[in-house]
């Protein structure tokens, strides 16, 4: 974690910005990225910074799997809205917690639903897949996650991105709304999918309503940030293979 904060530090200090303000820029960039494989040529001068900060946080995945660390990293940089004014009160679970939590939900079967309709950055549906991880693999878990805020929604698709891709053994789905969970329920929650619908993210790219990411998706550089990534995915299940024997 103290990498992490440290790098956003260094680069936002390079950069003259806040530590906020870098933050942004790669949660911007990562969002996008995630979702069409393509890099935001608005913040291409920012692209290195956004680069050394995504190592130090794969770092960090790679030590803590499942853990809410961009979560915890908005709570340390003060970019959570949880003054006494805000009506959002951004307090996220802590990674402990909500283990803990997920420890006394699950039961054993193979296909399983979790969702979290205030799901901030996605610390309790995290700990839910942690949990499931450690059962076997032969399941399908469908994740459903909606919140008021874009930008800790944002964080919680990116998270579940990484995670899926260098965690999960099981077959995941997800979807991630932006609706306000009281006034517009019937936008999203009863009526399935309808044109006020906002989905921030999704295992199905194609449901995604953000006009940045559908722009990327239909961009020529989609088709070319797609074909390095399944590459880059094959030679990863390739070493996988050579140093398990397992694919
Ligand atoms: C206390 S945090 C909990 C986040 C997450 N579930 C966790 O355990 O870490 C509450 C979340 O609810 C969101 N929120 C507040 N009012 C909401 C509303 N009316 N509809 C949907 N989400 C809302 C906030 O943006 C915040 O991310």
């Amino acid at each position: 974690m103290r990498k992490v904060l440290k790098v956003i530090d260094e680069e936002a200090h390079q950069h003259d910005i806040k530590q906020q303000r870098m933050f942004e820029i790669f949660v911007e960039m990562q969002y996008v990225f995630v979702n069409a494989w393509v890099v935001e040529s608005k913040y291409s001068e920012y692209s290195e910074s956004v680069s050394k900060i995504t190592t130090a946080y794969l770092n960090e995945l790679k030590k803590h799997p499942y853990r809410d660390v961009l979560g915890e990293v908005m709570g340390k940089i003060y970019a959570l809205k949880n003054s006494s004014k805000s009506k959002y009160c951004q307090h996220l679970t802590p990674t402990s917690i909500a283990d803990s939590v997920a420890q006394m939900l699950c039961v054993e079967k193979g296909e399983y639903y979790v969702g979290d309709i205030a799901s901030g950055t996605g610390a309790t549906t995290l700990a839910l897949q942690k949990e499931l991880s450690n059962q076997s693999n032969d399941k399908h878990i469908k994740i459903l996650m909606n919140d008021l805020d874009s930008y800790v929604s944002k964080v919680a698709v990116i998270q579940q991105e990484y995670t899926q891709m260098f965690h999960n053994k099981f077959s995941t789905f997800y979807l991630n709304y932006n609706h306000d969970v009281i006034k517009e329920w019937n936008d999203f929650a009863t009526q399935g999918i309808t044109n006020k619908t906002k989905i921030i993210g999704c295992t199905e790219r194609s449901l995604i309503t953000n006009d940045v990411v559908k722009r990327a998706l239909s961009s020529p550089e989609h088709i070319e940030g797609k074909l390095l990534m399944n590459s880059f995915q094959s030679v990863r299940a390739f070493n996988h293979y050579l140093s398990t024997g397992e694919v």
